[in-house]
Parts: C-alpha cells; structure tokens; sequence
C-alpha cells in the first residue's frame, strides 16, 4: 500500500526536513504534492530524483482526496485548512500549535503515547519541540518511579522559532541590523527568553507544562518550565529535576534508557546540541542521583528539534497510523463538529 501525500509549508525548514525524514525512512508514497504561500509557487524542489514544483494553498487543494497532509505552514494555516482537509477524508498531521488542546485532536509522541493516535478524527497534533524531548526523556522514569513533580530548563536553538529566528542570529552574528527578528534583544552572544506575558510566563513555557501533562496522560503532574534561547542553530537541550513517588533505583532507570527506542544514553561524556543535530534520537546524559532527597534525580536531555522535534515525530505518526491500519478516522471531523 502507499500514499497520496501533501506537504503544507513544504518550503520551511521543518517542511524541507520532512521530506527528507519521508525518504530516509522509505514511507511508501504514490504520489507527492507540496504546497506553500503565492510567494513561492513555482519554486522546484528536488526530491528522490524526482524535481516537484510547490504549488500555492487554496480551498480546492483541500478537496484533491489526498490519504495524508503534513501541516507545517504556522497556526493561523492550520486552523483554517486542517479541518476542510479532513473534512474531505485525509488524515492530517499538525505541527503548529492550533489544534494542541483540542480534546477531539489526540497529541502524540509515539514513544510515549502511541495509542492515543489511533483515536483520531482526522487531525493529531505535533506538540512543541522541547515537549517532545521532554516527554521521551521521562516516560521511563514515570513507567519505574511514578513521577511527582518536574523543574525544567530549556537551552533552546534559534531554529525553533523559524527562519526569522535564523535570519536574526544571521544578520547580528555578520555585524547587520536584522530585518526581521524574535527578540527585542540581540540573540548572538546572549541568552534570551521568549516574550513573556503580563502573568510572567512565556507562552513556550506554558506549551511545555500544558502539553507534558497531556502527553504522559497525567493532569495532575506538576511542571515548571523556563524557557531560555541561545545563539545556536540547531537543537534543544534541557536541565531536568524530577521527584518521583518511588525512591530512585538508578541501574533500573540505565537498563531502561539503554534499550528504549529512540533514546541514545551518554554515560560517559555528554551529549550536546552538536551531538544530536541531524539525529532522529533523544540524546539523554549526566544523570545523577539528587544528593538531598532519594526520590528526585536531575538529567540532561538533547534532541534535533527540528528532527525529533518536529519532522520526524510527524512522520512516526504516520507510521503508528500504518501499521495499525488506522489512517482513515473511526468518525469524521466534520460530524464532530456537526
Ligand atoms: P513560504 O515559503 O511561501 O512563505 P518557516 O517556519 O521555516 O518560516 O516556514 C513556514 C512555511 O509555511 C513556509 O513553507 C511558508 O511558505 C509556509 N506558509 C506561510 N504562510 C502560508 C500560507 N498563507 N499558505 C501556505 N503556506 C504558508
């Protein structure tokens, strides 16, 4: 069996990426459409030898009865066309954060909870980058500890926040005045938060706490985030400290880490941005018993994030969808909706 496939946003980075992560895991495609804004039909992009021309998002795209649309093209698109796509019976898959809290729309990191994406209705939803490793990292500890409370820290890369988040690390780093820019203050040699709201969190802090408990199906789990970006292009890393119900048995956790699909442990050394850019893992080092209190731990946890944090996460999706048989929805969007 193969797919009729649209790519949405195919021209972005995490767009680009996903065609990329398509190839490499040999997803079975018959046939491949992308699609981006007016600015950029016509644009060629080459793809298994193959040079495919991206062609402008309209309604009628919607109804072309394509088996699977990636959406990666920001929330305002999502929220607009992921609902007609389903609605004509193609299973969409979001990268935005449009539809992360719908409760009809399952949010899915396979690792942790792949189940949940077999009950879809059409659209799953792709959490944030840094949720994603986050949620990878811990679900061993909550599957052996039963996890009380989660303190994180994020060491974000610039490419999270698109290509204006490039572009202003680009131009500062060559010695220009942006032209665009995610930040009020200069990102190159320096750390900055992402805009803070008038309660004192980052909306990226808040997407973590929200979505963690979501994904690990525990609404009652306390997570405090802070959420911080640094000058590098790619990857994310995290600080974590956890408390857990049970007290920490370590060599258990190891084990754990050690055969875990899609993890790759770091005893010795550690891993860092540039070990984990261009991997698909979850790259997890320094874990260390918390000398004060024999129910927490801390660890540092890395990951690709437009890979693991996004491109690739989607297209593990598709996969659990396959090779459960379950990409057309046990009932519609739109009867939802009705
Ligand atoms: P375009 O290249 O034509 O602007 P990134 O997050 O890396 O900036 O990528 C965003 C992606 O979303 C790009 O492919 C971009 O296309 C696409 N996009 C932005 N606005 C729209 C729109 N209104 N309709 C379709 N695609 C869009």
């Amino acid at each position: 069996m193969s797919f009729r496939v649209a790519i949405v946003g195919a021209t972005g980075l995490v767009g680009r990426t996903m065609l990329d992560v398509l190839a490499e895991r040999q997803f079975p495609i018959a046939e491949l459409r992308l699609f981006a804004s007016e600015r950029s039909a016509g644009t060629i992009i080459e793809w298994k030898n193959l040079q495919l021309r991206v062609e402008p998002l309209t309604m009628d795209v919607a109804r072309s009865g394509f088996d699977i649309a990636l959406f990666s093209a920001g929330s305002a698109v999502s929220r607009e066309y992921a609902p007609l796509f389903a609605n004509y019976g193609t299973t969409v898959v979001d990268n935005s954060s449009a539809w992360r809290t719908d409760p009809n729309v399952p949010l899915v990191v396979p690792e942790v909870n792949a189940h949940r994406a077999l009950e879809h209705h059409g659209i799953i939803a792709n959490p944030n980058c840094s949720t994603i490793q986050l949620a990878v990292a811990l679900a061993p500890i909550e599957r052996l500890f039963n996890i009380v409370r989660v303190v994180v820290a994020t060491y974000q890369s610039v490419s999270g926040a698109g290509a204006r988040g490039l572009a202003q690390l680009d131009a500062e780093l060559a010695g220009t005045e942006p032209t665009v820019r995610i930040s009020s203050h200069p990102i190159a040699h320096n750390t900055v938060f992402h805009p803070i709201a008038d309660d004192g969190w980052s909306e990226e802090e808040r997407k973590m706490m929200r979505e963690l408990r979501r994904i690990m199906d525990r609404p009652d789990m306390a997570v405090i985030a802070t959420c911080v970006r640094l000058p590098i292009y790619r990857s994310h890393a995290e600080a974590v400290w956890v408390e857990c119900q049970h007290q920490i048995e370590l060599p258990a956790l190891i084990e754990l880490y050690r055969t875990a699909a899609g993890i790759e442990y770091v005893p010795e050394n550690y891993p860092t941005p540039l070990t984990a850019s261009g991997t698909n893992a979850v790259w997890i080092g320094r874990l260390r018993p918390d000398p004060s209190n024999p129910h927490a731990l801390a660890l540092w946890v890395v990951a690709d994030n437009v890979r693991k944090g996004a491109a690739t996460n989607a297209v593990q999706i598709l996969e659990v969808l396959v090779q459960n048989g379950r990409l057309s929805p046990a009932h519609s969007f739109a009867e939802l909706r009705s």
